[in-house]
């Protein structure tokens, strides 16, 4: 990969990939201890060919983003979070935890060292930001290792979904992408790995994701390949799956929140899917989708328009406006969910 250069970017503009950026963060773990991590120009990683990782999927990630403020300085939304769930990722795949504190350093480094690469305010993009961790191990029975890498790296990203704040169009699929007691509740490459040919499917098929259904009955909504779900009742409540086999979303949480201070009265609860009558909204939301509206989805053949297939439904609109006058530094929001870098 070759380094991309600040100039060449059109912040106004950007799509949701990779650029290889001039830093990246890594550290490693031996005869059990974190060495001293550092900054790294060099976003190749060389490893064994019998690394863990690459056989037993013995990887974890997060996802954050800094976010240019109006007075030029940069906010982190709630990293605390992150840093604590791949901490219990890490514990579900037998993984040592990284320490929360330098989480958060590693990935404060990150930004200030790629700050030309954060979108301007108003371009209305972000940099985001993917810690993660392998086992490097050179295994071939199937357990944990124990040697493993620690790294965060950066990249400018616009919308998630095509539209934007523009509704798009979701579908059910056959497939699961975990089970009750697996590694739902985990960020782990696995469970990606499992939603690339629905998704595939679902995209080839002109769909901006897939609507996934609860493992044992496939009757209620589990969430989205890549956000949770939330719908917005015609009386207004806001509402979204509860279910032990989907990701503990940090959007999630901040929106239950959210939602109540604007008398929404938020609830987990289970959705059926054959009950999305009683929406006048819906949404995807998650750090890549921010909030996404979903314009319709399709199950067995029938497709559920939400408000509308082009326009985005009022009460989205405020819980989103709301979010992002939070992660941009505009509005005050909860004590410390807005974190300067
Ligand atoms: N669900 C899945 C499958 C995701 O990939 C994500 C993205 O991180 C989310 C939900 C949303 O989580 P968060 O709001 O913490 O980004
Ligand atoms: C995120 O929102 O951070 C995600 O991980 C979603 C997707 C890009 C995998």
């Amino acid at each position: 990969m070759t380094k991309v250069d600040a100039k060449d970017l059109d912040f106004d503009n950007l799509d949701f990939s990779y650029r290889d950026l001039p830093y990246s963060y890594e550290a490693e773990y031996h005869d059990g201890k974190w060495g001293k991590g550092k900054l790294t120009t060099d976003s190749s990683m060389n490893i064994s060919e019998a690394a863990v990782a690459l056989h037993y999927g013995e990887e974890v990630f997060e996802g954050l983003k800094a976010y240019r403020r109006k007075d030029g300085g940069v906010n982190l939304f709630r990293p605390d979070r992150n840093a604590k769930r791949m901490k219990n990722s890490a514990e579900r795949l037998l993984m040592p935890g990284y320490p929360e504190a330098d989480f958060i350093e590693a990935v404060k480094e990150v930004v200030r060292a790629n700050q030309d690469f954060i979108p301007p305010y108003e371009s209305g993009g972000s940099l985001y930001i993917r810690p993660f961790m392998i086992g490097t191990s050179p295994i071939v029975g199937v357990h944990a290792g124990q040697d493993f890498t620690f790294r965060v790296y950066a990249t400018p990203v616009g919308a998630y979904y095509p539209g934007g704040l523009t509704p798009t169009a979701f579908v059910t699929s056959e497939f699961d992408r975990a089970a009750h007691g697996g590694t739902g509740q985990a960020k782990v490459g696995g469970n990606y790995a499992a939603s690339m040919l629905p998704g595939e499917e679902a995209h080839r098929a002109g769909y901006s994701d897939v609507v996934y259904l609860d493992p044992r009955e496939h009757h209620y909504i589990e969430e989205l390949g890549s956000a949770n779900f939330f719908g917005i009742t015609k009386d207004g409540q806001f509402k979204t799956p509860k279910s032990p086999s989907i990701l503990p979303s940090i959007t999630k949480y901040s929106l239950l929140e959210l939602a109540d201070e604007m008398g929404m009265n938020p609830v987990e609860t289970p959705i059926a899917i054959d009950e999305l009558d009683q929406f006048a909204e819906a949404g995807a939301m998650g750090t890549a989708a921010v909030i996404s509206p979903v314009g319709s989805i399709t199950h067995k053949g029938n497709k559920h328009v939400f408000y509308s297939e082009t326009e985005v439904g009022p009460k989205t609109q405020a819980l989103y406006d709301r979010l992002i006058a939070i992660q941009y530094g505009d509005e005050k929001g909860p004590a410390g969910w807005a974190v300067d870098v």
